[in-house]
């Protein structure tokens, strides 16, 4: 049985295992989802599973990696979220927390970025008890631009992706600041 961290209203977040690679290459395939992540997009179902096998090397070392959401009413992966505890440096941050997620087309627009964030955020602030999480997009990706204000993020200048060279914005969210 897979490892559940949180439940949500809608979502199950759990460790992401082997047996979800089908739906993770659903999800990395998908050259819309990829649209604002400066990666290509995955071509084979075997990426996937390296892609899941590195995620589960970081909960082992790091205590916490990106997690499996799946949505209860259909019983499906539907995409991941939740913390990543940087080890290569991103903007000069390096051996901090960040927040990210991903979700398959058919599933965006329902609140489920904002519900699966708010429960990771959740989590590391009085869970792991961390002071400080930092999030990331680039400056055209409206949408995780909006989840990340509405959850209380703010803005910190910007920086070019190394990966796309595109322009992001960087943000904080401070511990005192999460209202749940
Ligand atoms: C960005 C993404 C995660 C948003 O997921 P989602 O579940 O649709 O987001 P939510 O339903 O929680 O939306 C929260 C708010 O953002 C708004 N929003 C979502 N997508 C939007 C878009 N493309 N443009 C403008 N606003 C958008 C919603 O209307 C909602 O606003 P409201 O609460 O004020 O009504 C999803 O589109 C996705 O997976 N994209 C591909 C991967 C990606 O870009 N990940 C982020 C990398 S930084």
């Amino acid at each position: 049985m897979a490892k559940i961290f949180v439940e949500t209203e809608r979502l199950i977040l759990r460790e992401l295992v082997p047996e979800d690679a089908e739906r993770m290459f659903l999800l990395d395939g998908n050259p819309e989802v990829m649209r604002f992540l400066g990666r290509n997009t995955v071509t084979k179902v075997e990426e996937s599973s390296e892609i899941i096998e590195k995620i589960r090397k970081q909960y082992r070392e790091n205590g916490i990696g990106r997690w499996a959401v799946v949505e209860k009413s259909s019983n499906l992966l539907i995409g991941w979220s939740g913390l990543k505890f940087l080890t290569e440096e991103i903007n000069g941050f390096k051996n901090v927390y960040e927040l990210g997620y991903r979700f398959l087309p058919e599933s965006w627009g329902k609140g489920y970025a904002s519900e699966s964030a708010g429960a990771s955020l959740n989590y590391g602030f009085n869970i792991l008890d961390v002071e400080v999480i930092y999030a990331s997009a680039t400056i055209d990706n409206d949408g995780s631009n909006h989840v990340l204000r509405k959850l209380g993020f703010t803005e910190k200048g910007t920086f070019i992706d190394p990966l796309d060279h595109e322009e992001c914005f960087w943000y904080e969210l401070r511990k005192e600041d999460f209202q749940r």
